[in-house]
């Protein structure tokens, strides 16, 4: 079945979690307007258009939404956002560059935030109606929709895994999880 990927992204009425929990983590030493943003795989760009609003210098991409590839790759970023993106992808390898095509774009010394469904998830989901669940081995679950979208649900092992394989092999203790399946990944300066 085709995925219909940007059919996941939601509208947002205020700053997704991900995004409120890293700004209250990160250090804010420069005025905002300094502090370059972006967000890759950003849907319909509320959490852009939010940072705007809030003063930083805020930029997204996504394959559907947006046609501005070439400028978002011109530059580096001070923060760069995969917020509910990797669990959308279907394709384990595509998954893993996305993870690499991100850190990519984060200047040294900068940050990455990731935010993906969370395993956990899958229990307090189980007594709603909800598609078929499907057990893709002793990681994880997922589900396909009729409208051919796909959810995946990580556990802590196989995200860390995943970040750890994209940036080189940083190792896990460069990441820090801020809740479960949202992490913020620093480059070394
Ligand atoms: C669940 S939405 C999340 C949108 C937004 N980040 C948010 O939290 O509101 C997932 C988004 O990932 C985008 N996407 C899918 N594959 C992608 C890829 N390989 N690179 C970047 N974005 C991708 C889809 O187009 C979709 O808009």
């Amino acid at each position: 079945m085709e995925n219909k990927s940007h059919l996941t992204a939601i509208k947002r009425n205020r700053l997704s979690k991900p995004w409120a929990l890293a700004l209250a983590y990160l250090p804010n030493e420069c005025p905002r307007a300094q502090v370059m943003v972006l967000d890759y795989g950003c849907g319909r760009g509320d959490d852009r258009e939010r940072l705007t609003q809030m003063g930083y210098d805020a930029y997204g991409y996504d394959p559907h939404y947006t046609v501005n590839e070439h400028s978002i790759h011109d530059r580096i970023y001070d923060i760069v956002s995969l917020v509910y993106v990797l669990n959308v992808i279907q394709n384990p390898q595509e998954r893993l560059e996305t993870l690499q095509k991100g850190w990519s774009l984060v200047r040294p010394g900068g940050h990455l935030l990731v935010a993906v469904r969370h395993a956990k998830e899958v229990v307090s989901a189980s007594g709603k109606k909800e598609p078929p669940w499907e057990r893709l081995d002793e990681s994880g679950w997922c589900y396909r929709t009729s409208r051919g979208t796909y959810q995946k649900f990580f556990n802590n092992h196989e995200i860390e895994y995943l970040m750890d394989n994209a940036t080189d092999h940083l190792g896990e203790g460069h990441f820090s999880r801020l809740k479960p399946g949202i992490y913020i990944i620093k480059k070394e300066d």
